[in-house]
Formats: structure tokens, C-alpha cells, sequence
């Protein structure tokens, strides 16, 4: 078991369907088999300045929802980073060396100049500094991100072969992505568009803790098209994600009977969309019982969060003694 794994989940509210296939599937796989760090990046959420109870609950939330859905205290280490100060201290070693050239030709970075030119602070411009540090903290070799944290796992690679280069050390391991978007399942939205986000509004995402009801009526209302197409006609980008919706939790027969339909242009979208949430409540159902259970219970949370930071402050400690080492804080 040499490879260690290390990914930060930002606490942004409720996990839908596609963080459940895009991520926490993943992870369940990762814990049995890997070394895993799995952490809530609450310091990393401050570059918006959330208001210290918002900031609350939405890391109470995410972190009973991944306890919840069986990412396990005993198999892998699931904490809070800022349970974990160890990492503000390598933070601040790299970020010695972390040119003001280079952090400002970040992707994400230029974005966030431009859509929110009023509070680019120096969080954000050393944001891939921060993450690098998490990372390196546990010596990860395996980050399971996007595309979108390409350039970020790149520079946290960057950073630690130039802390290595300057000690004359081979200390810090190269960290390379892990199931990134490719070969992944396809979970799209209920309104027309791309991958489900909750960015394009509530009634585009289903939430792994939906109720029956507002499950049912949220796919009975997803975008479909005015179909039935013509025969043999290719299917639309909205009625392709309801068949993409399906295949994630319909039998076989049963996508192969509106497939059919489709094809021979008899199909009627209301039927669709009945089985869909009635498969869907059947998937959502035990998920939802979990989450409920576990955000209202608290010591069971709290206790997973204490056992978390025990295992992330002692690797970290470790990490950080070495590297203190490395720089010459030896004491005097
Ligand atoms: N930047 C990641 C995101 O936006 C979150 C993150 C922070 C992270 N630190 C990390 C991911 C370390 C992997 C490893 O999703």
C-alpha cells in the first residue's frame, strides 16, 4: 500500500447526485485500498468570507453527509482541515517560494479577477499554495480531482520539487491526479444544461436527501423536449440526460423499452419521467434515511471528526518536523 490519496471537499451545502458519482463512489473505493485523506477545506472556504455560522453548518453538513453515505473513520482519515493548523505552517514554508508571477497566471485564479474583481485577496492568489500544502502535509501521490484542479495538482508538484531542488532533498513525492472526469459516469441535470451543478438552480440538481415528494416533482418538471422525434431521429441534449439520468438507476429492460420508443417515435415523456422518479426514490430512499440519521446525530459525528483530527495531526506532526529539519529550525 504505498500510494496515498488526498482530496479536499469544499463545504459547499448539500451533496447531490453527481458529487455522489462524480466523488463519494470513488472515495468508497479509495478507502479500501489506499492510504486516504479525505478532508473538509473550511480554510480554503474562507477566501468568500462566509459568516462564521454559515461556515458552521455547511462543514457540519458536508462532513455528516460523507460519514453518512460509509466513508469510514476506521479505514480512512476523514477530518477538518482547520482541525489540522499543521497545515497553515507548510503553507506558509511554500509560499517562500511561490512567485508572485506564476500564482497570478492561474487559471482559476484570473477567473475569480474577473468575476469577482472586489475581493481578490491574497487567500485566493495563493489558493494552489494552500492546496499544495494539503497535499504534501501527507506525502499524497494520488489527488482524486477534475480537470479543473489540473493546473492546481501540477503546481502542487511544482512547489514541492522546488522546496526539494532548494534542501538538496529528496523529500516530497509528486502527486498525480487520480479518476479525473474522464471514464466517469455522466450525471447531467434536470433543466437542459451539462453536468448537474448546483449552480444552475434547485431545481437542477436532486439531492441525495430529497424528499419523496419533491424528488417526484422535480423530475416531473425536468426539461425534456416536444417531442416524440420523428422516427429514427437522434434524441435531444435533454432527453439524452434523462436516458443518461436512467442509466444510472433503471434496469436495463426498462431504458431499452423508452429506447425503443424513441427510436419508433411513439415515446411519451411523462412515462419516462414517472419510472425515472419512481427509480430514483428507490435509490435516493436509504441514502436520504442515512444522511438523516447521521446529521442528527451528533456525537457519532463529533466523535468521527475527533478520531479524524487525531490521525491528520499525526502525520502532519510528522511531516512538519521533517521539513522544520529540512529548513534548519533545529532549535538553539
Ligand atoms: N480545490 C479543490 C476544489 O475546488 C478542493 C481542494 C482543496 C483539494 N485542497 C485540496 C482537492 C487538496 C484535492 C487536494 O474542489
Amino acid at each position: 500500500m504505498s500510494e496515498t490519496v488526498v482530496s479536499g471537499i469544499r463545504p459547499t451545502g448539500k451533496l447531490h447526485l453527481g458529487n455522489y458519482f462524480g466523488a463519494v463512489q470513488n472515495f468508497l473505493k479509495f478507502q479500501e485500498n489506499y492510504d486516504s485523506y479525505f478532508f473538509i477545506a473550511d480554510y480554503h472556504s474562507l477566501t468568500t468570507h462566509p459568516n462564521p455560522e454559515d461556515l458552521n453548518s455547511s462543514v457540519y453538513r458536508v462532513f455528516a453527509e460523507y460519514l453518512a453515505l460509509g466513508l469510514d473513520p476506521e479505514k480512512c482519515t476523514l477530518y477538518l482541515q482547520s482541525d489540522v493548523p499543521e497545515v497553515a505552517e507548510l503553507y506558509l514554508f511554500l509560499n517562500m517560494n511561490a512567485y508572485l508571477g506564476e500564482l497570478e497566471r492561474v487559471s482559476s485564479f484570473k477567473e475569480k479577477v474577473r468575476s469577482q474583481p472586489n475581493n481578490i485577496n491574497a487567500g485566493l492568489l495563493t489558493y494552489p499554495v494552500l492546496m499544495a500544502a494539503d497535499i504534501l502535509l501527507h506525502h499524497g501521490t494520488r489527488v482524486p480531482v477534475g480537470k479543473d484542479q489540473e493546473q492546481h495538482l501540477e503546481m502542487a508538484r511544482t512547489f514541492g520539487n522546488r522546496f526539494n531542488r532548494m534542501y538538496n532533498n529528496e523529500y516530497f513525492k509528486e502527486p498525480f491526479a487520480i479518476g479525473s472526469d474522464d471514464g466517469l459516469v455522466k450525471v447531467p441535470g434536470l433543466t437542459g444544461g451539462g453536468k448537474m451543478s448546483k449552480s444552475a438552480g434547485e431545481a437542477d440538481s436532486i439531492y441525495l436527501d430529497d424528499e419523496t415528494e419533491v424528488l417526484r416533482k422535480k423530475i416531473m418538471r425536468a426539461v425534456s423536449d416536444s417531442g416524440p422525434a420523428d422516427p429514427g431521429a437522434p434524441k435531444s441534449q435533454p432527453v439524452q440526460n434523462l436516458f443518461d439520468l436512467m442509466a444510472l438507476v433503471c434496469q436495463p429492460d426498462v431504458i431499452a423499452f423508452f429506447d425503443k420508443a424513441h427510436s419508433e417515435g411513439s415515446i411519451r415523456y411523462g412515462d419516462l419521467k414517472k419510472q425515472l422518479a419512481e427509480d430514483m426514490e428507490h435509490f435516493i430512499a436509504p441514502l436520504r434515511t442515512r444522511i438523516q440519521d447521521t446529521l442528527k446525530d451528533r456525537e457519532r459525528v463529533r466523535k468521527a471528526a475527533k478520531m479524524g483530527a487525531e490521525k491528520a495531526r499525526a502525520s502532519a506532526a510528522k511531516t512538519i518536523a521533517e521539513v522544520r529539519n529540512i529548513i534548519g529550525f533545529k532549535g538553539i
